[in-house]
């Protein structure tokens, strides 16, 4: 949740840079090409698509975009349904409520808070047109388990990659398992351009469609190459390719990706080795890798015992002048997750997670002196703890 404007002396994300930004602006100013399918949107996607191994990469307004795109590609409809678990941000849903399907919620695991495999085989129906794994804090869900149901029942998977780029799960980066995938660069992630997307093509049959989706429906790109001599309308689309202008600052981000992964794994492993002990002796659970994934190390938790003990820890925190947050509500509950069936009760861990998670600063340039602040804050949360303890 977004906090009012009160000015924190460790504020929860800073956006970094990675050092080429604003030259790489400049020099798509000088260029004289700064709409979108410039040199740079080219130069970032052949870094993804290398890097990913993948046949396409589209470089989009947000992963909110990508989200549409892939909800237009899979020709979502009325009446159609998608599964989507109901601890995510509202785009994953929204992108295909927009086409008129319906979402159908599904709660999450409560070691990793991905989305639960063991529950998606009964929520598939006649009318399941697509499931969307989200990797959560870029942790990978459960990827063989959800594959093997939805290729049974013959239901497309696009998984929302928002957290997890370069992440792997079992030595396969995230993003590249789903027939499509989404990425996110708005500036609270790891690779930013304050905001901007990526759709993922693993599904060569999707490639033609998807680059007219992004060019209002349109066969410019193929024009772009000099495969036709004018460019019409062919298809329903939208404008969701970035001006080049972004996708030169998000080049510059991404020529720097693995300096950037380092100073945030450093980051996360300072939480987790100073909170271990803490979290142990007082019942609050801290972010859980399974050994066969590799994590992005997108963010640092924390779910706390109860909603009294997560809001206490956010006031105590404010008190020393650092912030912390929490999400996601629940979307089953939210006022569109009702109009579309939900109740309460029905995502149990869901619910639990959203009231009790805590989000602890995280950006690149967090120094170790503002980290050591942050934990030492937090461990001398012990008191508050106890106390509620004795008289519980
Ligand atoms: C899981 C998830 N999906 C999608 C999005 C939307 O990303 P964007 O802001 O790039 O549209 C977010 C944003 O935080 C997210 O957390």
């Amino acid at each position: 949740m977004n906090p009012s404007k009160v000015s924190y002396r460790i504020p929860f994300n800073k956006p970094g840079l990675a050092g080429n930004e604003l030259r790489y602006v400049a020099d798509a100013v000088v260029q004289g090409h700064s709409a979108g399918e410039g040199s740079f949107t080219r130069e970032c996607q052949a870094v993804l698509e290398q890097i990913l191994d993948v046949p396409r990469v589209l470089l989009t307004t947000s992963c909110t975009h990508a989200l549409e795109m892939a909800a237009l590609l899979l020709d979502i409809r009325p009446g159609d349904e998608v599964i989507v678990p109901s601890f995510t941000f509202v785009s994953t849903a929204n992108a295909f409520a927009l086409r008129g399907a319906r979402p159908v919620f599904i709660d999450i695991r409560p070691d990793t808070l991905n989305l639960d495999e063991n529950q998606l085989e009964s929520l598939i129906t006649s009318r399941t047109k697509a499931a969307l794994p989200v990797h959560y804090a870029g942790v990978g869900c459960e990827m063989d388990h959800i594959l093997g149901i939805a290729d049974r029942h013959h239901v497309p998977v696009v998984e929302d990659n928002a957290h997890g780029l370069f992440a792997k799960y079992h030595g396969k980066r995230l993003g590249t398992f789903g027939c499509l995938a989404t990425q996110s660069f708005h500036e609270t992630k790891n690779i930013i351009c304050g905001e901007g997307g990526a759709l993922v093509i693993n599904d060569p049959r999707y490639i033609e469609r998807a680059e007219m989706v992004r060019e209002k429906g349109t066969n410019r790109s193929r024009f772009f190459r000099g495969q036709v001599d004018k460019y019409t309308w062919e298809d329903i689309g939208s404008s969701y390719a970035p001006a080049d202008l972004l996708a030169a600052f998000l080049y510059a981000q991404l020529e720097k990706h693995e300096q950037i992964t380092a100073m945030r794994k450093r980051i996360w492993n300072f939480y987790y080795t100073n909170l271990c002990d803490w979290a142990r002796n007082h019942d609050v659970q801290i972010p859980c890798v399974p050994e066969h994934c590799e994590q992005s190390f997108h963010m640092f938790y924390v779910v706390m015992p109860s909603l009294d003990a997560r809001q206490a820890l956010i006031a105590h925190l404010k008190s020393r002048g650092i912030l912390a947050v929490f999400h996601y509500l629940p979307l089953h509950l939210s006022k569109m997750g009702r109009e579309f069936g939900g109740w309460p009760g029905q995502c149990p861990v869901t619910e639990r997670v959203s009231d009790c998670l805590l989000r602890l600063p995280f950006y690149n340039d967090l120094s170790e002196s503002e980290q050591s602040e942050v934990v030492d804050a937090v461990l001398h949360f012990d008191a508050w703890l106890d106390l509620t303890k004795k008289h519980g």
